[in-house]
């Protein structure tokens, strides 16, 4: 992550550090961003004038302390609490007094991070996502103690390397990472309660919702390992909310080292010559799959637009830019109908009384009303 977010820093047009402690990472992201600039000269995508420009604005450094010059640090180090705040408090001795001090972290809270130096007002949250030269969502993340014109800068800055920018509150899974679990988790249910496979989910969810990937297909793809663990992290840093509460289904596969397309086996196989499932392409059936899945999406999207997390249209624009939803998701509530919405959940709760399925009280104050997101 780091060598891509730098990448993009150094094609805006910064002089660009890269920093790791580990030597071999160091070599390795100098070669893999050559070669991701020479594969982008043969497509014809920048010039090789362009090229030698963005070479030349990335400097490799063995030693923090080379960073001391930097007007803005974006840390992409392992995602592990101490490892970060004891690099952060080492930086600050080293960099100015008005240097931006800011984290890539996609699970940790940004006030356990920013306490960890004297001056938290400088620190800010600014997640991109994988891969961050392609994906042009950015999350920004201000932390208790972060300085108000601080979110406006970094808005300004990131914007102007040609992303979309989204601002969230210092809440875990920030708001893809948190609004994104329903699609997993609910589609995982559906398969243990033997509703329908693995492969009839994904059609469903492809031919009615217009999603790219069936939930499946796309956490082999991320890996059953790290989805398996952001959903833990979720589910633990909200307290155990049931409805981000990991399954059996996932551990075992993340246990058995079934991590998916990159261990050639996940849900699918991915051997030599293995043909996929075929799905069972009953409409009425995908209609319940669609149905159940889109509602428990659209009610955490209404949750985290009732607590306040982040607006209606950023949350719309973190889905679609971040995870490429085909619509944002209050919109599609707009369209579905919100009484819809709000019904499959109610059936959902009544028919197995358990909470996770408990509709956000904003969905029923804009059902009762008959209000739209969007009016
Ligand atoms: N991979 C993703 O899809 C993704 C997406 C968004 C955000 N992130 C976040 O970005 C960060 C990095 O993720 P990644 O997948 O690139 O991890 P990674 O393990 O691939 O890379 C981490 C790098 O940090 C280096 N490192 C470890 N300790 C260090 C230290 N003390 N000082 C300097 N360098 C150190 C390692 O040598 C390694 O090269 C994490 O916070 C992660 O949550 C990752």
């Amino acid at each position: 992550m780091g060598a891509g977010i730098a990448q993009v820093a150094a094609q805006n047009g910064h002089r660009t550090f890269i920093y790791d402690s580990n030597p071999d990472q160091l070599h390795k992201a100098k070669a893999g961003l050559r070669k991701g600039l020479d594969k982008l000269v043969d497509k014809g995508k920048i010039s090789s004038l362009q090229r030698e420009e963005i070479t030349a604005n990335m400097l490799f450094a063995d030693k923090l302390e080379t960073l001391s010059g930097c007007g803005l640090v974006i840390e992409a180090i392992v995602e592990i609490k101490d490892v970060k705040r004891k690099l952060f408090t080492a930086l600050e001795a080293i960099v100015s007094a008005d240097c931006i001090i800011a984290s890539n972290t996609s699970s940790l809270s940004i006030a356990s991070l920013a306490s960890a130096i004297k001056s938290p007002e400088r620190f800010i949250g600014i997640h991109f996502f994988n891969p961050a030269t392609i994906m042009p969502l950015v999350e920004i993340i201000p932390g208790l103690a972060t300085n108000p014109g601080l979110v406006e800068t970094s808005q300004k800055l990131i914007s102007s390397w040609g992303k979309s920018v989204v601002i969230a509150k210092d809440t875990p899974g920030f708001i893809v990472n948190r609004v994104a679990r329903s699609f997993y988790g609910e589609s995982i249910r559906i398969a243990e309660e033997q509703i329908a496979d693995y492969a009839t989910i994904d059609w469903a969810m492809k031919t009615i919702g217009g999603f790219k990937m069936g939930p499946f297909e796309l956490m082999d793809f991320i890996g059953n390992d790290i989805n398996f663990q952001v959903t833990n992290s979720v589910w633990t840093q909200f307290f155990f909310e049931s409805r981000f509460k990991p399954s059996i289904t996932q551990q075992r596969l993340f246990e058995a080292g079934y991590f998916g397309v990159k261990a050639g086996k996940g849900y699918y196989s991915y051997a030599e010559g293995q043909t996929k499932p075929l799905p069972t392409e009953n409409a009425e059936l995908g209609k319940t799959i669609f149905n159940r899945v889109i509602a428990m999406l659209i009610n955490e999207a209404v949750d985290t637009l009732y607590l306040g997390i982040a607006s209606k249209e950023d949350i719309d624009t973190a889905m679609q830019k971040g995870v490429n939803y085909p619509k944002g998701l209050l919109k599609w509530a707009d369209e579905l109908g919100v009484q819809h919405i709000l019904n499959t959940l109610n059936k959902l709760f009544e028919d197995y009384g358990e909470d996770r399925y408990r509709p956000c009280i904003l969905l029923k104050q804009m059902a009762r009303q008959e209000r739209k997101f969007y009016s």
